[in-house]
């Protein structure tokens, strides 16, 4: 699906197909079975998992994870952890059958790598379906025949799922895999076309899909010929270029020369290339020489850019000169004006008198040779453009040129201004880019252009000019001004880095533009591993969530909340290339991004309009239908805001659970992990009234009660709930009992919705959740950990010793702390940690923490703070009795401290002495704790 095009927060697969088989699933009286039949149904059992196996376990990995009767029934007598070997002679059933044993042994996540995903199998097998069937009073073969008849026996027809928010398209095209009828709507169109086409392309089968393959594969070497024809991409020799470089240049105030910005002149890291400056002293600016191999000198020089943190460093003197100075932007009536000159519709390069002006300065060709056996060889070359090359460019713009009004009057490029907004503001500001064209350079325009005139001229049928269309839409993500060279990236052949490499419009000071060849794999697309969807029942189009008057058993959602990306800002990047042909292809859709419906922010107008929203699913929901509402795990006060978004909908809140969605995107750099919270909603249909003082003591048996059952049915040896799991728990429980009610006297739902909110204000629901999670946190104690001295703790505390507690698993990931860290309600952890950084997150260790922040207010004055700083006193002055006079000079009563001092200690040193971080401060630990046992009065 990522393939059709770039859309931000997308929900991934798996995510959606248990929450509709959640839903769907009747409770019976024995959860654990239930379970069990679920995981079955996701082939996440043993026997669905080994059915998934399509892996091969390495030999190192099959001795690590074989039990010792294991290693002794397959591995040679003299194996050992470094030197092992299979025992001769073992037949290929005996290695099959050690293949599923290790696997077997291996947790979930370790199993997971040898596996496919659970959508990409048939599913269970038929003995599995039997007992499943059994459970459910069904008789299905088939992941779509069990959802048919669970929606029958549910609401007496096949489930239909609605999604109003439905952005790349992931819950109605997994509803619809799964066999769901499907109902899915987004604001922006560019949302519903992805949707639409992942349903009717990516789900439309092998037919489909070949007729799209085809149409994009005949335009592409159409679009090849005549490129060929124009010679714009092949130079005297016959080497034929795959990617071009441009940098932007000024001109220095201090010596009059233009100079060429980049914040390095390293081209590529593997191969050695980078440019070096050579000034040109006729033409007062600079030669710029690419290097190839380069040697250590010249390459360290380049490292060093004309580009450091917003200013120009000129080569020679090193003056330095902020950017925006010489934009000439300036200040007048607390606004910034913009300085550079606004480029007009007809600017497709800067004009000699602007402030930047662009060049070519790398082209990197491929050379193919035919070697003695016949076999064609290619090379690569990165040149220093010459006189011939500047032609080729001077004709590309002359061929646009020549075409720039028709094709903008067809829509075959962009022809509409960048609206104001808070990301495109970027490229006016920093460019004078005002235009969606200008984002796009001669030959990225020429090129698109042509593919753009190719798709309604030469193929009627609409699904083969939808996947042309869509084309563009995948391309122009690697295809623009604003493709940077990435230093990673450049470790490689000096390939370009994509467009919404983060959510933001930034402009580039070098960037690429893929040769047409270069850009293949985004242009025609490869369907391998799509699935078919056989239900053909479903409607996607464009349209405002409050507008939506479609009945639908499920609404599940996951609403633009608390994400803070502007998507109809970055939709317009898409929308400038279909807004034409869009209406063309879809006519009864509209076809513009409607920015002043979008619902965003998090103030007064975005709670209204997601009541609206809500209210509106309500409405359209039958009385035994369900809602889910997905969101990212915040603290209390977004959960606060939302509940009363949903209750103020006539929704209640039954429960929640939250998920771990690993994160490999650079970008979310020391947040890996990240929970999303899938709240399960059912229609508010009580009369009853309650008061807040009456709603305290139901919530903290709720809690109790509903920890107590998690904790009755979780795995003691392979636990499936996280210590956030139980803490969210304890906020769904809150908000359980607050939504039960139709009203509550003391809460007046109108104005908590209305009111101005001043940091730090806590509203009365708000409040509720926090006393639950403190209930919670009673229950949370760490295994071997007393719970009486647990109680005493401060949330910081807890926070440490639980964190250390995860530490001590091996657990490095900042997403993990910081769910944590929420779940105990503390804003700031970072003054626990030692480094924040992804994958590399820890909490200090004593000595790390030495004096920072100690008799500061909340943590800095706590027991446990100064028991860190005792040992760490221990360790330094490798004496137990400066550790403990510290302890007895500073703590009020010592004496009665004396065993939580000791009890912490004692939890300190077993949690941690296997911590490599840790050693020495577990033994001075272990010191103070012998001395303070016999000390005595
Ligand atoms: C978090 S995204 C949904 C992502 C989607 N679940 C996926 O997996 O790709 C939220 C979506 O809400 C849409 N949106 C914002 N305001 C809207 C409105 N008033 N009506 C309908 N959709 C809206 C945005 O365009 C965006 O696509």
């Amino acid at each position: 699906m990522t393939g059709l095009g770039k859309w931000w927060g997308r929900k991934p697969l798996i995510l959606i197909r248990t929450t509709i088989l959640g839903l769907l699933m009747p409770a019976s009286e024995d959860p654990e079975k239930d379970r069990e039949i679920f995981l079955r149904i996701l082939t996440m059992d043993d026997e669905g998992m080994l059915i998934r196996k399509d892996k091969n376990i390495s030999l190192k990995e099959l001795y690590k994870n074989a039990t010792l009767k294991q290693r002794t029934k397959y591995f040679a007598a003299d194996s050992t952890e470094e030197n092992h070997a299979l025992r001769k002679a073992l037949s290929p059933e005996q290695k099959e059958q050690l293949q599923k044993e290790v696997f077997l042994n291996m947790g979930y996540d370790e199993r997971f790598k040898y596996c496919l995903r659970p959508e990409q199998i048939d599913g269970p097998s038929p003995e599995a379906w039997i007992e499943i069937n059994s459970h459910l009073g069904t008789r299905a073969h088939s992941i779509n025949q069990l959802i048919e008849q669970l929606g029958v026996q549910q609401f007496g027809h096949k489930p239909r799922v609605g999604d109003a928010f439905c952005g790349g398209g992931s819950i109605p095209f997994e509803a619809a895999r799964m066999g769901c009828d499907v109902y899915g709507t987004d604001l922006n169109p560019v949302a519903a076309l992805l949707t639409w086409a992942s349903i009717h392309l990516v789900g439309g089968g092998k037919e489909i899909q070949e007729q799209i393959k085809k149409a994009q594969q005949e335009v592409f070497d159409a679009v090849d010929k005549q490129i060929i024809e124009w010679g714009i991409e092949h130079n005297e020799k016959d080497w034929r270029a795959d990617a071009y470089l441009y940098c932007v240049e000024a001109k220095s105030p201090s010596s009059d020369y233009w100079v060429p910005l980049a914040p390095s002149w390293i081209i590529s890291e593997k191969y050695r290339v980078c440019a070096k400056l050579e000034p040109d002293l006729e033409n007062k600016r600079y030669h710029i020489r690419i290097i190839t191999g380069a040697d250590v000198a010249t390459y360290k020089k380049a490292e060093i850019g004309t580009m450091q943190d917003s200013e120009m460093v000129c080569p020679e003197k090193g003056d330095r000169f902020p950017i925006s100075t010489l934009r000439g932007d300036r200040r007048a009536n607390g606004e910034t004006i913009y300085g550079l000159r606004q480029w007009k519709n007809e600017d497709l390069v800067p004009r000699p008198d602007d402030v930047f002006q662009e060049r070519l300065y790398c082209i990197r060709y491929v050379e193919t040779r035919t070697n003695k056996q016949g076999i064609e060889e290619t090379f690569r070359h990165f040149i220093e453009p010459d006189i011939n090359d500047l032609q080729r460019e001077q004709k590309v713009l002359d061929l646009l040129k020549a075409r720039f009004h028709e094709w903008q009057s067809k829509g075959y490029i962009p022809s509409s201004i960048i609206p104001p907004g808070e990301k495109t503001e970027e490229p006016k500001r920093t460019r004078g880019w005002t235009f969606w064209h200008h984002l796009f350079n001669p030959r990225q325009l020429l090129m698109l252009g042509l593919w753009g005139s190719k798709i309604i001229s030469e193929y009627r049928d609409t699904i083969s000019s939808i996947g042309l269309l869509l084309s563009i839409g995948s391309a122009i993500d690697r295809q623009a001004r604003l493709c940077g060279l990435d230093s990673h990236i450049s470790k490689g052949p000096g390939s370009t880095r994509n467009v919404f490499f983060n959510q933001a419009l930034n402009t580039q000071n070098i960037y690429g533009t893929r040769a047409l060849h270069n850009l293949r794999d985004f242009l025609v697309f490869d369907f391998k591993n799509s699935p078919s969807i056989e239900n053909r029942n479903h409607t996607v189009y464009p349209a405002d969530a409050r507008s939506t008057n479609v009945n639908n058993d499920l609404w599940i959602t996951d609403p633009p909340y608390a994400d803070a990306i502007n998507y109809h800002e970055l939709g317009d990047y898409f929308l400038a290339w279909y807004e034409k042909k869009l209406p063309e292809l879809f006519p009864d859709w509209y076809a513009e991004s409607k920015a002043a419906l979008a619902v965003k922010g998090n103030d007064q107008r975005f709670r209204e309009s997601m009541v609206d929203c809500y209210s509106n699913f309500t409405r359209n929901m039958p009385d035994n239908g369900a809602q889910v509402v997905m969101f990212t795990h915040q603290d209390s006060s977004v959960w606060a805001d939302l509940a009363l978004i949903l209750w103020a909908s006539g929704l209640q809140v039954t429960a929640a659970w939250t998920i771990q969605t690993e994160t490999g995107s650079a970008l979310k750099v020391g947040n890996y992990v990240q929970g999303t919270v899938i709240m399960i909603l059912r229609k508010q249909q009580s009369e009853d009234i309650a008061f807040l003082s009456d709603i305290q003591s139901d919530v903290e048996f709720e809690v109790k009660e509903h920890l107590k059952e998690m904790i009755e049915i979780d795995d003691k040896e392979d636990p499936n709930f996280t210590d956030t799991d139980y803490q969210l728990a304890a906020y769904a429980a809150a908000l359980r009992v607050l939504t039960s009610y139709k009203l509550i006297e003391d809460i007046d739902v109108q104005y908590e919705l209305t009111k101005e909110r001043r940091p730090g204000d806590k509203s009365e629901i708000e409040k509720i959740i926090d006393s639950a999670v403190a209930v919670a946190c009673d229950y949370l104690v760490p295994a071997g950990f007393e719970p009486g001295i647990w109680r005493m703790l401060s949330p910081e505390e807890r926070f440490y010793i639980k964190g250390l507690e995860i530490h001590s698993h091996g657990e490095y990931r900042n997403g993990v702390f910081q769910e944590l860290a929420r779940g105990f309600g503390i804003r700031e952890y970072g003054q626990f940690l030692k480094s924040g950084k992804a994958n590399e997150t820890r909490l200090m260790t004593a000595t790390e923490f030495a004096a920072k922040g100690l008799h500061d207010d909340g943590f800095g004055k706590t027991l446990l703070r100064n028991i860190l700083f005792a040992i760490k006193e221990t360790r330094k002055e490798d004496s137990p009795q400066t550790g403990r006079n510290w302890l007895y000079n500073e703590l009020p009563d010592y004496w009665n401290a004396k065993q939580r001092i000791i009890h912490l200690l004692q939890y300190i040193t077993k949690t941690t002495s296997h911590i490599d971080d840790w050693i020495e401060d577990a033994q001075a630990a272990k010191l103070l704790t012998g001395y303070i046992e016999n000390d005595h009065v």
